[in-house]
């Protein structure tokens, strides 16, 4: 995509003040979502450094599932969904993991072999605790992560150096 499509798409993202909770800025790429050629662009731009390499893409509810359908079929592979605790009625793998106040649990269904080459995909790249939570997961179905690709990185949250490798399009 070139740049002036992905400045406009950036344009799209709507800054919420005190949302959900006072002092915290919320990220609202709803807009962006609506718009055909800011979705189009973004999505490829998410996938593009990745292009030809993975066999599937793994998206985290709830937001992630969006991106992940729409990549899904951009990049021409198949999906599968890592959800909260409870969703699926067989999982076949579970990890834990640290939030703010209590811990969160996600889980995935053995739908993807061992050697599986798989992009996660997740809307926003905060702390970190959720990706890296969904490479524990990815790492014992025996699947191999071959990307981690983000809409948007806050950066003062510090997620990358938890993470790793992660490409983001938008950062703030
Ligand atoms: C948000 C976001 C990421 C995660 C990032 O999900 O969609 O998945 O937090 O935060 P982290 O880097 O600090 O782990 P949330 O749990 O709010 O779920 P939602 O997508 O269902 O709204």
């Amino acid at each position: 995509p070139s740049a002036e499509s992905l400045a406009r798409a950036e344009s799209l993202i709507r800054t919420i003040p005190d949302y959900p909770e006072p002092g915290v800025l919320f990220r609202d790429i709803t807009p962006l979502l609506a718009d055909r050629d800011a979705l189009r662009a973004t999505i490829d731009a998410m996938i593009e450094p990745f292009e030809g390499r993975f066999d599937v893409v793994a998206g985290v509810e709830a937001r992630g599932f969006i991106l992940a359908g729409a990549a899904a079929i951009a990049a021409g592979v198949g999906l599968v969904p890592i959800r909260k605790a409870g969703k699926l009625p067989r999982p076949a793998a579970s990890v834990s993991y640290e939030l703010e106040y209590g811990t969160a649990t996600i889980e995935c269904h053995d739908d993807i072999a061992p050697g599986t080459r798989v992009l996660l995909i997740d809307d926003v790249l905060a702390t970190g605790g959720t990706l890296v939570a969904a490479h524990e997961l990815v790492a014992r179905l025996g699947a191999e992560v071959v990307g981690t690709t983000v809409l948007m990185e806050l950066e003062a949250l510090g997620g990358r150096a938890l993470v790793g490798d992660v490409h983001a399009v938008f950062t703030a």
